[in-house]
């Protein structure tokens, strides 16, 4: 079974792309099946759908929480301004097998430029009509594929330093944090926007910026399934180092600039990471 079509043969999983699927007609891709998921399983969150581009994805729960639990704000997710995020759903005892298939496929065409794919997860995001998912970052490459209803998606690259600073970068992969990535106005000229509908499916690489805001007419379902690579993880750990060095009041080199000073950062890098991790720190996995 082929899960998906992508538009571009060459796939570079270092590059945005687009691709064409089908499962807006799978039964695990039913609204009454997802919304049994959400209920059973253990890592849900939902907040309001009701929110500003510039809001923190980081705090949203907190800032901007749903006024009804999770099963009134499903049955009535028309009406209801929710944002529904289903966590992890390769976890799943139903749902497992399902997203390791599609899993395995992206991994094939993955393996042509970059190594050793791992992280393997997969998410569904229920929103509510006229829903906002503001601007942000996520830890891993994903593969997006639009499920139910008709949204915009506006897409960065993380290359950008007119949008992406090398201190917000380093911030972000230093701490994992979310707290400096904000939207201003000034970077919608500099997006890919892309009007999407059921069927349709976008590949955007590691921490590519995005933001998506959902049809007014009906609620929609998306679902994506994501990744890391060691090509990913150099990139992390080159921005941990310079996090690092910031705080010794030092001035790296951004990541990408020169392979031979990115070598020695990833060789430091591993050297913390083998003496420290053992003390149950941040840098374990790192
Ligand atoms: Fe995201």
């Amino acid at each position: 079974m082929k899960w998906l079509n992508r538009v571009n043969n060459n796939f570079d999983a270092s590059k945005k792309s687009t691709f064409s699927h089908d499962l807006q007609n799978h039964p695990l891709m039913q609204f009454d099946e997802l919304k049994k998921l959400a209920l059973r399983h253990p890592t849900v969150k939902f907040h309001s759908a009701n929110i500003p581009r510039t809001q923190s994805l980081e705090t949203v729960v907190k800032e901007a929480p749903s006024n009804m639990n999770l099963a009134d704000a499903l049955n009535n997710i028309e009406t209801s301004g929710t944002f529904v995020f289903i966590q992890n759903i390769q976890n799943d005892p139903i749902y497992g097998k399902f997203v390791n298939e599609i899993l395995d496929e992206i991994e094939n065409d993955v393996h042509k430029n970059q190594s050793n794919m791992r992280k393997r997860q997969a998410w569904v995001f229920i929103t509510s009509p006229g829903g906002t998912t503001p601007y942000h970052r996520d830890q891993e490459s994903a593969h997006y594929f639009h499920i139910k209803g008709k949204k915009t998606f506006w897409l960065w690259d993380a290359k950008d330093r007119s949008v992406v600073s090398q201190k917000e970068n380093e911030f972000f992969h230093g701490v994992y944090g979310l707290s400096k990535t904000r939207y201003d106005e000034t970077y919608m000229s500099k997006a890919s926007e892309y009007a999407i509908n059921p069927g349709d499916g976008i590949f955007f690489p590691y921490t590519a910026p995005h933001m998506v805001e959902n049809g007014k007419e009906e609620f929609s379902i998306s679902f994506s399934v994501t990744h890391m690579t060691d090509e990913d993880f150099a990139i992390r750990r080159v921005n941990k180092i310079n996090q690092l060095l910031r705080k010794f009041g030092l001035s790296p080199k951004d990541q990408g600039e020169s392979g031979l000073i990115d070598n020695l950062k990833l060789a430091f890098h591993w050297v913390l990471r083998t003496t420290l991790s053992p003390f149950g720190n941040n840098w374990k996995n790192a």
